[in-house]
């Protein structure tokens, strides 16, 4: 892995391999055991930064770090210093005088994390940043299709909703088609972003285009990001036309969220609580995953040490 994990771009398809190689061979198995920690990262410090709502990122990212026995801080905008007006730039020279190994960061302005990475010497990763990516749910997601389907190269997905305010759309996007994935965004052409056509997948405008898909990823409608605008003409046509219900899943079919669920606004209930979804396998994979990502992000960019080295700096640092 890169230093920092800002996009899914920053991974080549066999650097994804490889981080959910390890999340299955050394991780996956570790939550179903009675004592749930490794001391992996002993002594390392990881800080959790998030300027924006979270329970499944922020859970995992914390649970991770504390499984594999790294000192974990969460800080919260609302009730950290940036409250009293602290810019992002100071609070990150902030959090960086106690030398964390990594901050995680989730942040409601595109580009946030590339931004803080100026101004630490710890990995940044990026939890998603208002509109541009989420690569560690990209990731998850593979991981959860990985698992379910076998090899990934043709499969067919339709990626449905808000597609426009979707950070994961834009990173699973490009995830999904370097695993070799066949993508098409289903949406209302006033939710699809201004130029999708180079974002490379197929678009349609009716769900009759989930027919012959192997995966259904369903999107939240993020209300909180249209801002006062009128996307839609009104949501209950948006419902009927685009809220997928249990009559849309054809048998085999896989339905994918990654959460928090609007019920009765994208999902219908009854297939929010089916079997034909995958939702809390994503979940589930969210924590494998992340623990790999915090894993590989240290040991890849460890400097190697010289012969000798490392029993010279262990005595100084008892000494
Ligand atoms: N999928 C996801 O990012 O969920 P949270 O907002 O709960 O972290």
């Amino acid at each position: 892995m890169n230093r920092n994990l800002l996009s899914i771009n920053d991974l080549s398809r066999e650097e994804i391999e490889s981080v959910l190689g390890t999340a299955a061979k050394d991780f996956l198995e570790l939550s179903k055991r009675d004592i749930k920690k490794v001391p992996t990262l002993r002594g390392r410090t990881i800080i959790n930064l998030f300027y924006e709502k979270s329970t499944r990122t922020s859970t995992s990212f914390e649970l991770a770090g504390k499984r594999l026995s790294a000192d974990v801080v969460n800080v919260r905008a609302g009730s950290s210093a940036a409250g009293k007006g602290e810019s992002l730039k100071d609070t990150t020279l902030t959090l960086n005088a106690y030398r964390p190994d990594i901050i995680v960061l989730r942040h409601p302005h595109v580009g946030a994390p590339a931004f803080v990475s100026r101004y630490t010497g710890a990995h940044v990763i990026n939890a998603g940043d208002g509109k541009g990516e989420h690569p560690t749910q990209c990731l998850l997601d593979i991981f959860s299709l990985q698992r379910e389907f076998g090899d990934l190269k043709g499969l067919k997905v339709a990626i449905v909703g808000d597609v426009l305010h979707s950070r994961v759309a834009r990173s699973n996007i490009s995830g999904f088609k370097k695993m070799g994935m066949k993508v098409i965004l289903v949406a209302p052409p006033s939710l699809l972003p201004r130029g999708v056509e180079s974002l490379g997948a197929k678009v349609a405008h009716s769900l009759d285009a989930l027919a012959g898909m192997d995966v259904i990823y369903l999107l939240r409608m993020q209300r909180e990001r249209h801002e006062g605008a009128n996307y839609l003409p009104s949501m209950r046509e948006y419902i009927s036309n685009y809220c997928v219900g249990r009559r849309h899943v054809a048998k085999g079919q896989r339905v994918l969220h990654p959460g928090p669920i609007n019920r009765g606004v994208e999902i219908e209930s009854a297939l929010a609580d089916s079997e034909e979804n995958m939702i809390l396998q994503q979940v589930e994979a969210g924590l494998a995953v992340r623990m790999a990502v915090l894993y590989r992000i240290i040991v890849d960019n460890a400097v190697p040490l010289a012969a000798g080295e490392a029993e010279v700096r262990n005595i100084q640092a008892v000494g």
